[in-house]
Parts: structure tokens; sequence; C-alpha cells
């Protein structure tokens, strides 16, 4: 981080503010200064006194302290920082920022601030999913506010899905994403995702299960550490990332003719399950002929995409490939890594019954030159997020 950048830091109340005093302890590491605002369920969890040791800097709780009104302090300390931080985000703050409430200082910052605004939502599960909630949050996000978390996992009130505080790492992520400081800003990163559609006819296609869910979290997680990422996806279900350039194909030769236009760029991630075959496809649609004889269709095999760019003039520094299997990963993955030209596979097992095709959550095991990495069962957020560090490494 460019040193002397000023983050206000916003904390708001929930046992994920117990993380605060580390994330501080980072921003200021990495070279940034920290001003600390406490609500006062904020304060239930942790202490004025450690936030101000840690940033060193005075920790303000208060909207009527007088003597800084009379200098209007919400409007200077919103007006002085470069980015406004809120960590933990509660619903009840998300829901006063939607509504442009500024009844405490927290919220009076939040309204008067004309600097952009990061925020880290931590609540129950349920409070997360409830339709109040997630308005807020598109409504939030209509705004320009961004958003890092929250991840999946166990929760302090003991239940288990989305609503736990991003780690105090990642949120300095997004802070570094958001202040244009992340280590790959000024990179370019195609990611290919989703399936694609081949016609049979006008009104029929072969098609594959992918989701597109984990080419969508890549997108995300390349796009929070800075880089500026052409997403070209083809028919997915899954909701299409934020803070990326979304270039929609259907075919396998859309994509194909989508990706090679996003060259020059540093890394390719190639997440897409391109259909291997197109149909020769019927101009007019395919009607029973009465004989009872189903019609034969000729399979025509597609571009490989993934070999194109690995073995193209503008080849990028850094290609990546997925290798989706259901038997003997590592062998085929490597093979797959040969025979393609790429640098890196990330190889999963989509056997029947891992439940990652479509799933929340993904294993894989990363082939690199060096050998074979398999990392933990993880949500596809999280894999996401170890790859794009990993790519930024090797881009470093
Ligand atoms: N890929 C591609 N273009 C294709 C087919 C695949 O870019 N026409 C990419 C995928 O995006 C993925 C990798 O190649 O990154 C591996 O895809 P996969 O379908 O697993 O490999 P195949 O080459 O189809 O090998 P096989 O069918 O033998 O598993």
């Amino acid at each position: 981080m460019t040193p002397g950048r000023r983050i206000l830091l916003i904390v708001g109340g929930g046992i994920a503010a117990c993380k605060l005093p580390e994330l501080v302890r980072l921003i200021v590491r990495a070279g940034g200064g920290v001003t600390c605002v406490l609500t006062r369920a904020g304060a239930e969890f942790v202490t004025p006194l450690t936030l101000a040791a840690l940033s060193g800097n005075k920790v303000h709780t208060e909207l009527f302290d007088l003597t800084e009104e009379v200098e209007m302090g919400h409007i200077r300390l919103s007006r002085a920082a470069d980015l406004v931080v809120v960590a933990p985000c509660t619903a009840d703050l998300m829901a006063k920022m939607a509504g442009g409430h500024a009844d405490d200082l927290a919220s009076t910052l939040l309204l008067a601030t004309d600097k952009p605004v990061l925020i880290a939502p931590a609540m129950n599960v349920r409070m997360w999913e409830h339709p109040a909630t997630r308005r807020n949050l598109d409504r939030l996000r209509a705004d320009g506010v961004r958003v890092v978390g929250p991840a999946h996992g166990e929760m302090a009130c003991g239940e288990f899905g989305p609503g736990r505080m991003a780690e105090p790492a990642e949120i300095l992520a997004a802070i570094e994403a958001a202040l244009g400081e992340g280590p790959l800003a000024g990179r370019r990163i195609l990611v290919t995702s989703g399936p694609t559609h081949e016609p049979i006819d006008p009104v029929r296609y072969l098609a594959n299960r992918s989701s597109g869910r984990q080419g969508t979290a890549i997108a995300e997680a390349l796009a929070r550490l800075g880089a500026e990422v052409i997403f070209v996806t083809g028919p997915a279900s899954a909701p299409r990332p934020r803070g990326v350039r979304v270039v929609e194909v259907e075919t396998a030769r859309e994509m194909r003719d989508a990706a090679l236009a996003a060259l020059p760029v540093d890394a390719a991630v190639m997440a897409a399950a391109v259909a291997d075959w197109r149909v020769e496809a019927a101009e007019r649609k395919i009607k029973k002929d009465g004989s009872g004889r189903p019609p034969a269709l000729r399979l025509i095999e597609n571009p490989d995409i993934l070999q194109e760019i690995s073995n193209h003039p503008m080849r990028p520094r850094l290609v990546v490939g997925f290798a989706a299997e259901t038997h003997a990963l590592e062998a085929n993955a490597r093979a797959k890594l040969a025979r393609k030209g790429c640098d890196w596979i990330v190889a999963n097992d989509v056997g029947p019954g891992t439940g990652i095709m479509g799933g929340e959550e993904n294993a894989v095991t990363l082939i690199t030159a060096e050998g074979a990495e398999p990392w933990p069962r993880l949500s596809k957020a999280e894999t996401a997020a170890r790859l794009a560090r990993r790519i930024a490494e090797a881009l470093a």
C-alpha cells in the first residue's frame, strides 16, 4: 500500500469485531493509516483502548462530542479518508446505510462521505439470507458500495452457512483493491467460464451441467486483488461476477473468438466446460418423420481454446487450465497439461457423489511443473481466493 493512505474504519457490533485488532495491525503493517470509529454495539466487543493503541490514533465513538462538532468533526473525519471500511458490518448497519439514516456517528459518517466505501458483512446466516438484507445488499451495491465476504463456515451462534466475516487478510486485499493497489493492479486477466450450448437445430442444443460458479468466483477473486478481468461466459446459471467486464457467448466457437479478442493478457484462466463437440446443426427444426427411427446427429470437434491460447504468438505469461475428471485424476490432469501446453492445471474430481459440479464446494489438486498440490475441500469462493493469490505470486 502506498504509505500514508488513510482508512476510516467503522467497527460495528458483533463477535467478529474481535478480529478487528488483527485487521488494524495488518493495515498499519502494510503502510496504511487507520482511524477507528466504534459504534455503541461495537464497543461491547472490542475496546477503544485496544484500537487506539494499535492504530496510534484517537478512536471516535460519539456524534455529539461538542469540541469535535464545533469543527464539524463528522464531515472532517469522513472527508480525510481515502476509503471508508465497515467491519464487521451488521445487518442493522446495512439497513441504515441502505436507508440513508444518520442517527449516530457511524451512520452519519457513512452518509456524509464522498469517498469509496467497503463493507465486510457479518451476521447470522438467517439474517444474511433474509429478503430485507438481500434488498439492502442490492441497494448498497447499486449505490457503488463494495462488499467483501461474508465467508461460509461455522458461526459463533453454532449455525453453518454464509455470514462469517471475511478473514482480516482478505479484507486487507479488498482494501488494497478498492484503493487500486492490489497485487494484481495493472494486470489484465482472461477468465472463461460456464458451459457452452451447441445447437442441434433452432430450438434444441447440447449442453453440460457446469453452473459457472467456480469461474465466477475466480473472476471476482482476481478483481478483488486489483486485476482487470475479462470474463467470457457461456449460458451459466450462476449470477454474473461483479466488478469485471462480462462477455456473454453461447457456443464454443463464439467463446474462442471472444477469448482471442481479449489478448494480450497477462494470464488466462480457462474454467469453462467447453463442449468438445458441436452438432452439424439443422437449419430448421428436426421433425419426427413417422418411421420411428431417431435422426442421426453428426458431431464435429470444437476448437480447443485452451490449447490455442497456450500456443498463441501472444501467449499470456501464465495459462491455467481445468481438468474435470472422474478417475485417475492426477495422471489424467498431468497428461492434459502436457497435451494442451498450459502452465498449470486445476484438477477436480467430478465423479458421481462428490457433489462438486453445480455444488458449493470444490476439492482441487493444483498441478504445476513442480508437482501436484492437493488442496483441502473448500468453498468455491475460498478455492478461488487461493488460486487468485497463487496467480498474483506467479505474476509478481
Ligand atoms: N477447453 C477448452 N476448449 C475446449 C475444451 C476444453 O478451452 N474445446 C479447456 C477447458 O476450459 C479446461 C480444459 O480445457 O480448462 C480441460 O477441459 P476438459 O474438457 O476436461 O478436457 P478435454 O480436453 O475435453 O479432455 P477429456 O475430454 O479427455 O477429459
